[in-house]
């Protein structure tokens, strides 16, 4: 590494007085130390909401302000407030606040010459100050971003980064977090070095006994000469073993970016794919003569994406057809905070269901979900924004578009392009200048920067007003158009289009509540009770029943799949309540979060779990079967009770209490269920994707076996429950990391006496967490309840709750954790932390 010395700032010496004199104190541990490139900035932040006027200060006195790590959501903290609007979650998430850190960089760091911040996301409106000097900012909170903090640090001394967020109201269609909610980094490097998000890696040819992955690079030089230089690119298997190598010798000019492309043949190459997510890495290593001045790791996959018109989506040459699900970026209870474990705890969750690709609905993702989907096999459409300049809310990033979408577009690509789980970029939802003449112009913008960037790759956008965007060319402008809602249309569109390959972007749009039925089945309209009833049949007007979607593709099965709204429940848009359609009766409140999950908020899946997985898993190698409601409808002795089996097996047989009530097979008998108006007139459609019984009511066990060529292969019951008796406690995971940031995600079940889910309760339930390990959060699912997130109690909802332990950093040990309800005693568990 060449040594530099530097000059300090004019106001470093006043400053370097000042920390001397009692600042409080400062870590050295998270600065970069020789040979680090990047190292995490996430610990000891100082938080404080309000304007605070000077807090860009470094003599600014922050001593009374929170002391938090990141990333950090302050919204989800609370409380509901009944002013702020239901589509943002009813939580606090505008207005200013700050973040402030102070940190020591030792005398020895200034020969390392450069040293960035990267924020992967603020939310939002940041301006970022070091020592009291603006470094810059960024208005969307979605997208990372890297400012150079070189020329205003203090080396030898102690400096402040203040960080200063003005989120807007009504400037969202759900709710997005506020804070420092993702991580945040500190990169340091050399005189030459690889630039940020500087690697780019393809592979062009595939095959057997060989893959190209050709490994473009750009070199910054920082230096005021042309630097003569080693670039070392050496391909390692997922063991870490070298397979391949290339070496170039650049000069890159002096302060300028120099562009090498290396084509490295790799040797039998393993394929990432679903099933297999195999993983290379690239090190790329900059030296001069035997000194290095940087090393840089960028993990890739090789695969083949391809589509087209009568071969649907190809992934190494395999025709996959995409059983996606749209999701929003919150966790749940823990807020729009990224959470590594957190995600892929949704990811498990959602492969379970038999689901293969993601839609980051409308948004850049955390960098830790693409980790995830690489890791855990999944296909990802990675979108960039819900509007363009026509905003849909007052403050929108419309607001902010014509500035700035070119630069956060080109961002989003630059940082996600290596990752083998990403398929397809989307230049937006539902973008309201469909509607326009010349809204052709901007999706032909926005798709050739797509193109500069990424050649790789299929562009899409999700289009609802289908025939708009084909009528103003917008479904032109990108290479596959995405359809939300568009299910009636696909035949038209296809036989009108016959060299288009179609998504569906957007489908379904169902609305449940885990655990709910009410008899008789309302229609879509606001229920008293602030839930929906769980039969699966229930939409908003624009949407309809999964079994449309399902028949929409058999019928056209060019149509790549569906990506499916929603896989997890969110915070926001508690459609039907507070409904953008419906006038507000003032009824709605507390609902405050969305229904239209798939898995509730809590991770907990809903009936519709199981539809999907009935259609999206495969009956022969997994069976199941599934059978709704819950058997507790005391007074309803004798009364018809529909019971539906969702099931992926040929047959399924029910049995009250031992008697047959007969064996069905699956598709012959068509059920009528209810649709929005846009699918169809007489608002019915016959599908044949469930099995319905009616059973006159009587308490005991009702069980359904489904069977395959005559033998049965899976079974499922449901027994009426007696009176909570007991609570139980399941940890998702018993052992987890000693970092301060991995989680145990731990079901709570009211039971009754024998061990049976009790459909209706409600208890409340205490938790204590003591030892290596305290609560992050809890939840249960509800998504009209007002109790917080953040506490050490919850109240069941339809039998289940859930608890969130989190370890603590650098404390290793058992962790106790108690759960009690009055009249039930207490369950136990003890996790450790490692
Ligand atoms: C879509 C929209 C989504 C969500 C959904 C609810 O039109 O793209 O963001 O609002 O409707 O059905």
């Amino acid at each position: 590494m060449g040594l530099r010395s530097r000059v300090l700032p004019p106001s470093a010496c006043a400053l370097v007085a000042f920390l001397a004199l009692g600042a409080a104190a400062a870590t050295a541990a998270d600065w970069p130390g020789p040979g680090e490139r990047r190292v995490s900035f996430d610990s000891a932040w100082r938080f404080s909401k309000g304007e605070n006027p000077g807090a860009e200060q470094p003599r600014f006195d922050d001593s009374g302000w929170r002391l938090l790590d990141l990333p950090h959501d302050w919204a989800i903290e609370g409380p509901f407030d009944p002013k702020i609007s239901p589509h943002q979650g009813s939580l606090p998430f505008f207005g200013v606040a700050w973040y402030r850190k102070r940190f020591a960089v030792p005398e020895s760091a200034r020969g390392r010459y450069h040293y960035a911040i990267e924020i992967d996301g603020a939310m939002a409106n940041a301006t970022v100050f070091l020592n009291g000097r603006e470094l810059g900012g960024r208005p969307y909170g979605y997208i990372g971003f890297s400012l150079d903090l070189t020329p205003n640090l203090l080396f030898g001394g102690v400096n402040v980064l203040a960080v200063r967020l003005a989120p807007e109201p009504e400037s969202s269609r759900w709710y997005p977090g506020a804070g420092l909610y993702r991580h945040v980094w500190v990169d340091a490097t050399g005189p030459v070095h690889v630039d940020h998000w500087g690697t780019y890696v393809t592979t062009p040819a595939v095959g057997d006994a060989g893959a190209t992955v050709a490994v473009r690079t750009e070199l910054r030089n920082r230096e005021a000469q042309p630097a003569s230089v080693t670039l070392d690119t050496a391909i390692l298997d997922a063991s870490g073993r070298e397979v391949a190598r290339s070496t170039a010798q650049p000069t890159v000019p002096a302060n300028a970016v120099a562009a090498v492309v290396a084509r490295i043949t790799v040797p039998t190459p393993t394929r990432w794919d679903i099933d297999r997510p195999y993983l290379y890495s690239a090190v790329s290593t900059v030296r001069r003569g035997d000194t290095v001045l940087d090393r840089y790791t960028t993990r890739f996959g090789i695969r083949t994406i391809e589509w087209g018109p009568g071969k649907g989506f190809l992934l190494n040459g395999r025709r996959v057809p995409i059983r996606g699900v749209c999701n929003h970026h919150d966790l749940g209870a823990l807020g729009a905070a990224v959470n590594r474990r957190a995600v892929e705890r949704q990811l498990e969750i959602l492969r379970r269901m038999g689901t293969n690709a993601i839609r980051t609905s409308h948004n850049p993702p955390a960098p830790e979900l693409l980790e995830a989907a690489d890791r855990m096999g999944f296909l990802v459409m990675d979108e960039a924004f819900d509007m363009w300049g026509m905003t849909k809310v007052k403050n929108g990033h419309g607001k902010y578009f014509g500035e700035w979408s070119e630069r956060d577009l080109r961002d989003m690509i630059r940082r996600d392009r290596n990752h083998p789980s990403v398929v397809m970029w989307s230049i937006g939802n539902e973008i309201l200048e469909q509607a326009k003449e010349d809204g052709w112009k901007e999706a032909r913008r926005l798709t050739a920067v797509c193109h500069e960037e990424d050649p790789t790759r299929p562009v899409t956008a999700g289009f609802n007003q289908p025939e708009n965007a084909i009528k103003n060319k917008l479904a032109d402008e990108v290479d596959i158009p995405g359809f939300n809602y568009g299910v009636r249309l696909y035949a038209k569109i296809l036989a009108e289009h016959p060299t288009w390959t179609i998504v569906g972007a957007e489908t379904a749009s169902c609305v449940s509540s885990r655990g709910v039925y009410h008899l008789p089945i309302e229609k879509y309209e606001k229920h008293p009770s602030l839930q929906i009833t769980s039969y699966d049949v229930i939409s908003p007007p624009w949407a309809y029943c999964p079994d449309v979607e399902f028949a929409g593709l058999e019928q056209s099965p060019d149509v790549l799949g569906e990506f499916v709204w929603t896989g997890f429940d969110y915070l926001g848009e508690p459609t039907p309540y507070f409904a953008w359609d419906q006038a507000r009766d003032g009824k709605d409140w507390p609902a405050r979060s969305s229904y239209f999950g798939i898995v509730d908020l809590a991770g907990f899946p809903k009936d519709r779990f199981y539809l999907y997985q009935s259609q999206w898993t495969d009956g022969t190698k997994a069976p199941m079967v599934h059978v709704l409601p819950h058997w507790n409808w005391a007074g309803r002795e004798g009364q018809p009770i529909p019971v539906m089996a969702y099931t992926n097996a040929e047959e399924v047989e029910l049995f009250l209490n031992g008697q047959s009530l007969g064996r069905k097979r699956k598709g012959v008998e068509l059920v009528a269920i209810p649709v929005g108006p846009k699918i169809s007139d007489d608002l019915r459609f016959l599908t044949k994707y469930r099995i319905v019984w009616q059973v006159p009511y009587a308490p005991g066990t009702l069980k359904a076996v489904a069977y395959n060529g005559g033998k049965a292969v899976a079974t499922t019951e449901v027994k009426t429950a007696g009176a909570p008796a007991r609570v139980v406690l399941e940890p998702d995971r018993a052992r987890i990391r000693a970092d301060g940031e991995d989680l145990s995600f731990l079901t709570v079940r009211i039971e009754d006496a024998e061990g049976n889910l009790v459909p209706g309760a409600d208890n409340l339930v205490r938790f204590t967490v003591e030892g290596a390990g305290r609560i992050a959060a809890v939840d249960n699912g509800n998504a009209a309840s007002l109790e917080p997130f953040q506490a050490d109690h919850r109240q069941a909802f339809n039998g289940l709750a859930l608890l969130v332990v989190r370890s603590k950093r650098a404390e290793a040990g058992p962790i106790r954790v108690t759960a009690t309800s009055e009249g039930l005693g207490a369950a136990g568990a003890v996790l450790r932390a490692e």
